[in-house]
């Protein structure tokens, strides 16, 4: 039985003081639904969001993290580092990343095991870009993403994954799949770790879509039987827009 997760992935927005007025407010708003509640902030509002949310079932998480465990690596933060935060999530992969840093499936699959080595859980976002939709070709190119991102991932840590299904071409821009694209990519995403894990496992994995996600179209999304959950950017800023969207 696969609870509905909806997260809110704040890029890089809010200063720590900033994050605690979000807060507060959410916090005021939030009375506990049979949907989990996730948020997913930049490194340095981590301590800030977590004692602002201590005593609720909101959960936290941060957005990105490196594979090794330490060394000398400027600037980057390691698993254990962010398992000393107490943090449940930490996305990988996401189209940002690939895109502006150079992440490849090599890479985000090394970040998921070792999120997954110290009891993290990943979401992995996956998702094709507008030249790759035009040319027919999202499903072989969003398949071959879950082979790679999940190598050698066993099966009793492949279902504490989240798989964020995120086009490209549908982040930020205003612009949604519609409900039955979203659940038709989610569909087949859930085959391919059928494929890999049989369908026990892969029936307990978090499949979201993401990509210009609101109180407005949140409701036809979520009514696709493959989707579990939201992955919302933008609209996860505003404390009021992101609890309308778990309460949908
Ligand atoms: P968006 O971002 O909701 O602003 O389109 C989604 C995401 O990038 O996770």
């Amino acid at each position: 039985m696969r609870i509905p997760l909806i997260a809110g992935n704040w890029k890089m927005y809010k200063t720590p003081d900033e994050a605690e007025e979000f807060c507060k407010k959410f916090a005021e708003l939030y009375h506990g639904t049979d949907i989990r509640a996730l948020l997913l902030v930049p490194f340095t509002s981590i301590a800030t969001v977590k004692r602002c949310t201590e005593g609720t079932d909101i959960l936290v998480g941060a957005q990105n993290v490196y594979f090794e465990k330490e060394g000398a690596y400027t600037g980057e933060i390691s698993a254990p580092m962010l398992k000393a935060l107490a943090i449940d999530y930490c996305i990988v992969g996401h189209s940002e990343r690939r895109g502006y840093f150079g992440e490849t499936d090599d890479i985000v699959n090394r970040k998921a095991k070792a999120l997954l080595e110290e009891g993290i859980r990943p979401v992995i976002c996956v998702g094709e870009s507008l030249e790759i939709r035009e040319a027919g070709g999202q499903n072989t190119h969003v398949s071959s993403q879950i082979r790679a991102d999940f190598q050698g991932i066993p099966e009793e840590d492949a279902v504490k994954c989240v798989v964020a299904y995120e086009p490209i071409w549908a982040i930020g821009t205003g612009r949604t799949a519609t409900p039955l694209q979203a659940g038709e990519m989610c569909s087949l995403i859930r085959e391919e770790l059928i494929s890999m894990y049989g369908e026990d496992a892969a029936d307990e994995i978090i499949i979201q879509y993401g990509g210009s996600v609101k109180p407005e179209n949140i409701t036809d999304i979520m009514d696709m039987p493959e989707i579990d959950g939201a992955l919302v950017g933008g609209a996860s800023l505003d404390p009021v827009k992101f609890m309308d969207i778990i309460n949908f």
